[in-house]
Order: structure tokens, then C-alpha cells, then sequence
């Protein structure tokens, strides 16, 4: 679970507390993410830190109230997704893993989808969704209802189906984020390892719910 970052764009909420420590229902939106993978019978969770390290600490513990090991890695800067899942590589090892954004949310919780990932044995999975301001998201293209490409907050967006959060990946993943360079704001980009997978045929998409 990655849960650091500024919360700029959450202020005035994330002046004093992490972004994903902001209540939703009176439970902290990291809680939910928690939750939803022990429910999927995930036990071993490493929680990626930034500035707000202490907060999150403070609010999770190790993790023994929510039924789960929780470790904590620091990240050191805010340099990327992809950065936060390569200095966890000598913890996921080789098991595939669930890489969940805490600052996102999904109604309904995870399992059907990591059940899916695992029946499938899918090297990568995606989870899509339609947005109302494409160019905040990693967007999906389609041609002829097929899956052709995933750009990084499109100026001109080619859907309005953006890639959220929730990402499942197999050991592959560390080879993709090894060979990365960053980009123009300076982070390793997950959409580039994406769409990576997208180019061998190993990305699997499931479309949530819509609305
Ligand atoms: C990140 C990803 C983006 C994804 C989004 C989902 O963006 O880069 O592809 O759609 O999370 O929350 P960020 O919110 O870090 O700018």
C-alpha cells in the first residue's frame, strides 16, 4: 500500500493530516485498503511512507488490530509509484502482490478481483473505471474495442476509462521498474510498466461498475 504524498490536491484536509489518513464514514480511506486485502486472505502488507511517516505509523501500527503484518519501507522522496514498487522488491520477493494506492477507495472491496487475478494466473491486472476528468488519471485507449494503450494524464484524452489504483502484479514487474527512467515531473511513471505488459499480451483489464 502506498501512502505517501503531499495531498496537495486535498487541501485544506491535508494541511495537518496525511491524505490518507482523511476519514471517510469516520474511518480513515488507508483503513478500507487494509481491510479489503485481508479480506482477500493477504496477511503480509508493507505500507510505503514519505514526509507523513509518523502519522501512519501512529494510525496503523503493526497492523495486528486489522488481522495483517504490516512493515513499513521509506521512501525517501516522492519519486514515483513505480519507484515506491521497486525499493519493495526484497519484500514481495517473488509472490505476486496487490500494489493499492491508499489514497483510493472501492466500494464493494477487492477480493473479486484478486480472486480473478489469481484464478487467471495474470502476470498484470488493471482495474478501469469511467471518470469525469479523464485528464487527472492514467486513461485507456480502445480501437475496435480492444485495449491499444494507456497514457499518463492525456491532455486530450482518448477515453474517459481511467486506470485506477488498484493494480495486481507478478515478480515481472521488477525487471520492468529496474530498466526505467524518469519522466518530465520526475517519477517513475506505473502507467510505463503497464503498458509494458500491455506490449507482451499480459495485461489483464476488468472494467468496474459504472457510476
Ligand atoms: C496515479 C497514476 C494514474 C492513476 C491514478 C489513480 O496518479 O499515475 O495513472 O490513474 O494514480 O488514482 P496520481 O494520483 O499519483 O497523480
Amino acid at each position: 500500500i502506498l501512502s505517501g504524498g503531499k495531498g496537495s490536491r486535498l487541501r485544506p484536509f491535508t494541511y495537518t493530516s496525511a491524505k490518507q489518513l482523511v476519514p471517510i464514514a469516520n474511518k480513515p480511506v488507508l483503513f478500507y485498503a487494509i481491510e479489503q486485502l485481508v479480506e482477500c486472505g493477504i496477511r503480509d502488507i508493507a505500507i510505503v511512507v514519505g514526509d507523513t511517516a509518523d502519522q501512519i505509523r501512529a494510525a496503523v501500527g503493526d497492523g495486528a488490530a486489522f488481522g495483517a503484518n504490516v512493515e513499513y519501507i521509506e521512501q525517501d522522496a516522492p519519486l514515483g509509484i513505480a519507484h515506491a514498487v521497486k525499493i519493495a522488491r526484497d519484500f514481495m520477493g517473488e509472490t505476486p502482490f496487490v500494489l493499492y494506492l491508499g489514497d483510493n477507495f472501492l466500494i464493494g472491496g477487492v477480493k473479486s478481483f484478486v480472486d480473478r487475478f489469481r484464478e487467471n494466473e495474470a502476470n498484470c491486472q488493471i482495474l478501469l473505471h469511467p471518470v469525469k476528468n479523464p485528464e487527472a488519471f492514467g486513461i485507456a485507449e480502445f480501437v475496435d474495442g480492444r485495449l491499444t494503450r494507456i497514457v499518463e494524464k492525456p491532455s486530450s484524452p482518448p477515453s474517459n476509462l481511467a486506470v485506477i489504483g488498484i493494480y495486481m502484479f507478478d515478480r515481472h514487474v521488477f525487471e520492468a521498474v529496474e530498466r526505467m527512467k524518469p519522466t518530465a515531473r520526475g517519477e517513475l511513471e506505473i502507467t510505463a510498466v503497464n503498458a509494458e505488459y500491455l506490449r507482451r499480451g499480459q495485461l489483464h483489464m476488468e472494467m468496474l461498475g459504472r457510476g
